[in-house]
């Protein structure tokens, strides 16, 4: 069992492409638990099925239809670490299904306060509900859930919503999905195969702050180095470096990257900043106390430097580290990520339950124009 808020563990005595094997089916991401399920094809289908569900459901014709596609499939979120936006962005997104759900977010209202296990407690949702969402505090722990669901003889699947600070894999969906809207064309109203084959060629996107702990960035990295060509800056304090896994990872996939300590000297040749908060509830003794954190803030003063077609992300929630002055220029993208988000993951639960045919069909037949 792994332990609760461990150090990132080393994987499981598997190797990576057995450790996705067991979360895929017919090579498709069936449990979601890991970015690295996440090749080209499948990222860039789920963008562009995202970019088919806004357009279907900005008509009343079109949520109609949406709302037919899974109603007769139930959704628990099992959420036993804070959330607001991914918590809320699934349940809007199993509204625009028309997915009936429900949550536990709270382990003191669970019979695991009479000696239950969290095992038997997954086991016994599985009897309920066709999709399990969750959020917990341990490294590793929606892997463990998916093997649980594997072994059951109904076995239904998992995503995971953020777990410990190892990986947040469909905030890493939804941000390339950001990016990808962010850098198209302007006059592209939907997002072209043929575009995003290139889009991050020859860019520079930067990760800036507590790099150590921040699951998003470690999820964001793996789908990024699916596209040679893109160049990764990492900006930190040294103590909050980035991993060594990871860097591995970037190497073995041939991706140019940097690290670097100072944001105002670096922030002008970035295509892309992706602001991170001080993740301190990791603190083992007070340890990030003693870090100079706004240094690693983006600033109104640095806005002379910003290039005109810079996108700045922000995960959320966001403390100093992000000046709320930027929220009015063009280059800040993170409302819209948050947006994002809930198309992002109804187009990932329609692909799970094989509704996203129907979904393309229908916006064939009646959007594509
Ligand atoms: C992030 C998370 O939970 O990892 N938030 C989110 O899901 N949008 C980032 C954070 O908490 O800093």
């Amino acid at each position: 069992m792994p332990t609760l808020d461990a150090e990132v563990e080393a994987p499981p005595a598997m190797d990576s492409s057995h450790r996705i094997a067991a979360l895929n089916r017919n090579d498709k991401p069936f449990h979601v638990v890991l970015a690295q399920q996440f090749d080209r094809t499948t990222i860039e289908q789920l963008c562009q099925l995202a970019d088919m569900i806004r357009t279907v459901g900005a008509s009343r014709q079109g949520t109609q239809f949406l709302l037919t596609l899974l109603s007769h499939r139930r959704a628990m979120l099992y959420f036993i670490q804070p959330s607001t936006r991914t918590f809320l962005s699934f349940t809007a997104a199993c509204q625009v299904l028309g997915m009936p759900y429900n949550s536990v977010r709270d382990r003191s209202t669970s019979s695991e306060v009479k000696g239950e296990s969290e095992d038997d407690t997954i086991r016994v949702l599985s009897q309920y509900f066709d999709l399990i969402i969750m959020r917990h505090p341990a490294e590793g722990f929606a892997e463990h859930v998916a093997h649980i669901l594997n072994d059951m003889p109904r076995t239904i699947p998992v995503i995971n919503g953020g777990s410990g600070k190892d990986q947040h894999p469909t905030q890493a969906l939804l941000d390339i999905y950001t990016l990808f809207r962010a850098f198209a064309d302007p006059e592209t109203t939907r997002i072209e195969r043929r575009y995003m084959r290139n889009v991050f060629s020859g860019k520079t996107i930067a990760f800036v702050g507590d790099l150590k702990r921040g699951r998003t960035v470690r999820s964001l990295t793996y789908l990024l180095c699916r596209y040679p060509g893109v160049r990764l800056l990492f900006i930190s304090p040294p103590e909050l470096r980035i991993g060594e896994d990871i860097l591995q990872y970037i190497g073995r996939h041939s991706v140019e990257y940097e690290i670097a300590d100072d944001l105002p000297s670096r922030i002008g040749e970035c295509d892309a900043v992706y602001m991170t908060r001080l993740q301190d509830e990791h603190d083992v003794a007070g340890e990030s106390k003693s870090i100079d954190y706004y240094r690693y803030a983006l600033t109104c003063e640095m806005a002379k430097d910003f290039k005109p077609g810079l996108a700045i992300l922000h995960p959320l929630p966001r403390r100093h580290e992000l000046d709320q002055r930027l929220d009015s220029l063009p280059q800040a993208k993170y409302w819209a990520q948050v947006r994002n988000g809930m198309w992002m993951r109804a187009a990932l639960i329609a692909a799970i339950f094989n509704v996203d045919v129907a979904i393309r069909d229908h916006y064939h037949a009646y959007y594509n124009f």
